[in-house]
């Protein structure tokens, strides 16, 4: 009692001052920034699966309800703009090896209906076909990453999906494509070779898969005239490194522009859990098959490293975010899921641990875009609403095709029971103009975390923040209160010289913008 007496008795004095320790520690170097983050890092997927593309983007040229151009919803172009998507991966998926792309070209009348056998069994009438998804992405500034059918369909089946949307000369395929109402080429860079081969996209072994990709590769003939062919091909399934090593080891460095790598949260394939009445028990273990990312990422690259020392091919993770059971009433087959705070952290952590790995992760893909899985933007008749994942993906917009700040960060953990995770994910980059962006995600569900940053610099005058947050983990933006969850000013950061401090509330997402 006495010994506290005396050191309240100091601490009232001002003789001596005792600061809390910060939970994380940052140590940021602006300095070292070289590294770009691929902008095609923040890019998006739509299958022909569920309500994604019709009753999600397409609504139907006849549509007096739903405002639309050239039957694409025009309020879903405007906030994938403002998302600045910079690709959209299409048609799948499983589908995409379903899929004969000749079939949804010509009067949409005379276009043959097929059986999405993957996706519910419902009847695919072929009226969203090449020229709608082009003729969108166009409209929304995404490159589009086509993703062709190796599973079911045949080499030529390829080579002339190439020649029809990038061929400017005079052939059967460019004829057809003009005779179809398009004069000049698309110029398509970005094409998956097979989805998933391991498993929909044909059962197959990776030393057969990547006899078939050298095959397929060979006859897709490069006509683009500004961009040059980015072939990619069909990757591991979450943790099987052999698949990447036998890849990397049988396709030659010139025939592979990407490798791909699917991983999703998803707490047990055969009990996922709700989307939005989780428990905190839930919460954990998604979070932790979401962290799980930075080892996977670091493992499948070490491998490539092997093979690829200088880096040239990306790994391409074009799929991925979390996975819950389907809302009550809606088809198992469809795939829609609500999106809480929950998912806010995923895409948070995801986001920063693609951003820390700009070397070798240069392209991703969120799955899904609309009403499928961890979807930026729901839709229910003429309305639509802003998912918690949308907002996160719009605050990170600022790192794309900016440089890596590299960190170093040291974090107390989000303990549950006797689990624990690192409560703090962290990434920087620096923009053209010399503005650096910090993006902080606190994944602790009762917790707030100091973050104490050392920027080796006092070249900054000031910081502004944004943050998403909630009351509940749970929470989700509904047909009936759209904006519950929006972004908001921070004001809890404070700049003194080189030392930036930041109270992070817990499950949020902070964006810091020092200038
Ligand atoms: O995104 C849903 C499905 O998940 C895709 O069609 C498939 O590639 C993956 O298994």
């Amino acid at each position: 009692m006495k010994h506290q007496i005396i050191l309240l008795g100091f601490l009232f004095s001002g003789m001596i001052t005792v600061q809390a320790q910060p939970s994380a520690t940052i140590i940021a170097h602006p300095n070292e920034a070289e590294l770009v983050i691929n902008k095609h890092i923040y890019g998006h997927f739509a299958e022909h699966l569920g309500r994604c593309i019709y009753d999600g983007f397409y609504v139907g040229e006849g549509n007096a309800k739903i405002p639309n151009t050239q039957g694409v919803r025009n309020d879903i172009i405007d906030a994938l703009k403002k998302l600045k998507v910079p690709n959209l991966r299409w048609p799948g998926g499983c589908f995409a090896d379903t899929y004969h792309w000749k079939d949804g070209i010509g009067p949409k009348d005379k276009r043959p209906k097929m059986v999405n056998v993957w996706w519910g069994g419902v009847t695919e009438d072929n009226s969203f076909g090449t020229h709608d998804f082009l003729n969108m992405c166009e409209a929304i500034g995404a490159a589009p990453y086509l993703a062709a059918n190796v599973g079911s369909g045949e080499v030529k089946e390829l080579s002339d999906w190439v020649q029809y949307v990038n061929f400017d000369g005079i052939s059967p395929m460019s004829n057809l494509r003009k005779e179809n109402g398009r004069e000049k080429p698309w110029n398509v860079s970005f094409w998956g070779v097979g989805n998933e081969a391991w498993g929909c996209g044909g059962n197959m072994k990776p030393e057969y898969y990547a006899n078939i990709y050298r095959q397929y590769a060979t006859f897709m003939t490069d006509w683009t005239n500004s961009s040059k062919l980015f072939r990619i091909a069909s990757g591991s399934n979450g943790n099987d490194y052999n698949w990447t090593e036998v890849l990397m080891r049988d396709i030659p460095l010139n025939m592979l522009d990407g490798l791909a790598l699917h991983h999703y949260s998803v707490i047990d394939w055969n009990s996922k859990g709700p989307s939005t009445t989780f428990t905190e028990e839930q919460y954990f273990a998604t979070m932790k098959q979401a962290l799980m990312m930075e080892e996977l990422v670091t493992r499948h690259s070490t491998i490539m490293d092997k093979y690829d020392p200088k880096k040239k091919v990306a790994l391409v993770v074009d799929e991925w975010g979390g996975w819950y059971t389907v809302e009550d009433g809606t088809n198992p087959g469809f795939l829609y899921q609500q999106n809480t705070m929950r998912d806010a952290m995923i895409a948070g952590t995801t986001l920063n641990i693609f951003n820390n790995h700009a070397d070798r992760v240069r392209m991703a893909n969120l799955a899904q875009t609309i009403n499928v899985l961890q979807a930026v933007i729901l839709t229910q008749e003429e309305k639509m609403i802003l998912t918690p994942t949308y907002h996160v993906m719009e605050m990170y917009n600022v790192h794309q095709d900016a440089k890596l700040v590299p960190l170093n960060l040291k974090t107390k953990d989000y303990v549950l029971g006797n689990q624990k995770l690192p409560a703090i994910s962290a990434s920087a980059s620096v923009d053209k103009n010399g503005v650096v962006h910090v993006s902080i995600v606190n994944i602790d569900s009762k917790n707030a975390h100091d973050v104490s940053i050392d920027l080796l610099s006092s070249a900054y005058k000031n910081v502004s923040g944004r943050i998403l947050t909630s009351a509940k983990l749970q929470d989700f933006n509904s047909f009936d209160n759209p904006e519950k969850i929006k972004p908001a000013g921070f004001k809890g950061a404070i700049l003194k010289a080189n030392n930036l401090t930041a109270k992070i509330p817990p499950f949020s997402v902070v964006v810091l913008e020092l200038k």
